[in-house]
């Protein structure tokens, strides 16, 4: 299987011994890679989203026993929980290449045309952020899904005519973080549509050991188990606090990660217990202390906090929603009494923070 996009690069594997590491200009190359890098390729080393991988399987021994590419895939959910991580390895099972995409690089009909004229046979095309594929461009993906034909139009006003390019048996697998988003009719023409969970401090644990063979860092259960309490139950999440959980235990230490080292470095990076950063707590004092604990809209969070609107509503809110620390009503957001316990507040009103 090969991959082909513009800066993902499954397939590069690399050795680091972390101990012996100089700085230079390839550390900055692993870092754009890491993420890559470290990518499971097959489902026995993907952890969590077992009940997904279990119907995945199916699907594809399925396929394969009828000698018919996949139906068309859709993966929703948060940013990080290893949308297109599934996808390779979907690839990876599939035995077929994969061109990976995302809706904003899909803006003009030649860009959507070209990668389409340019799939194989059985191949995947993976599109990110597909809630944000334009009109004429979903236009264009009708067809293609539902019949393998592009149609094209040439000439002009009454000399118009109408093409039918065949294009080859193709999977499409679309990534979106809001599925509420995306159009009924390009929803209706996805065969599966899956969501995406949020990891156990269990499930994370063990992508966060499996990391950490990986990048030869030493790390101990319990330090495994720290990190994983305050990754937001994202795998993403937990693969950079690695790097800095590290780095701090080089630093201050001899290296290896214990739970005593990760707590230290994670209180040092301000990731309180719950795994909020600083703009989480500050989105939730905001509510607390200017608008008397919500409902605030979205976007007057926004201004105030000088975010950006999508920032909140893709990084922030998923996780904070799921942990039951802000509540979404019809007239904005609102915090929970356990988002005022959690920061030390006696209740909104009184707006006093204990600490
Ligand atoms: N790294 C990122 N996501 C992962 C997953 N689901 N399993 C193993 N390693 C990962």
């Amino acid at each position: 299987m090969s991959i082909i996009t513009d800066e993902t690069n499954f397939e590069k594997s690399f050795d680091i011994n972390k101990k012996n590491q100089n700085i230079k200009a390839e550390t900055i190359e692993f870092d754009r890679n890491f993420e890559n890098s470290i990518r499971p390729k097959s489902f026995e080393s993907y952890i969590g989203q077992s009940a997904l991988k279990e119907t995945l399987k199916i699907t594809i021994e399925a396929a394969k026993k009828r000698e018919m590419p996949l139906d068309h895939l859709l993966f929703y959910g948060p940013p990080g929980l290893g949308k297109t991580t599934l996808a390779g390895v979907i690839a990876e099972q599939m035995g077929v290449d994969i061109k990976i995409t995302s809706a904003p690089a899909l803006e003009r009909p030649r860009d959507i045309i070209g990668i389409l004229m340019s799939l194989k046979g059985g191949e995947i095309l993976f599109i990110d952020e597909i809630h944000r594929l334009n009109k004429v461009a979903e236009e264009i993906l009708y067809p293609a899904m539902e019949d393998f034909f592009l149609d094209m139009t040439t000439g002009k006003s009454q000399t118009v005519k109408t093409l039918r390019v065949p294009l080859p048996k193709f999977t499409l697998i679309g990534a979106t973080t809001k599925a509420g988003e995306l159009s009924g009719p390009l929803r209706d023409r996805f065969g599966i549509i899956h969501r995406l969970e949020f990891y156990t401090d269990e499930e994370l644990s063990q992508v966060i050991t499996r990391t950490a063979g990986l990048l030869n860092i030493e790390i101990t259960k319990d330090g495994a188990l720290a990190i994983a309490r305050r990754s937001r139950g994202t795998p993403r999440i937990a693969n950079r606090l690695i790097k800095r959980v590290s780095d701090y235990a080089l630093v201050k230490s001899d290296g290896k990660i214990t739970e005593n080292i990760a707590n230290k470095a994670l209180d040092t990076l301000k990731i309180d217990i719950c795994g909020l950063d600083s703009t989480d707590r500050s989105l939730l004092k905001m509510i607390i202390e200017k608008y008397d604990g919500g409902p605030v809209g979205i976007e007057t969070l926004a201004a105030a906090l000088g975010e950006d609107v999508r920032t909140l509503e893709d990084v922030c809110e998923p996780f904070l929603l799921q942990a039951g620390l802000l509540q979404r009503t019809p007239r904005g957001r609102k915090v929970t009494p356990a988002a005022l316990r959690h920061l030390g507040y006696k209740n909104a009103s009184e707006q006093q923070s204990l600490f």
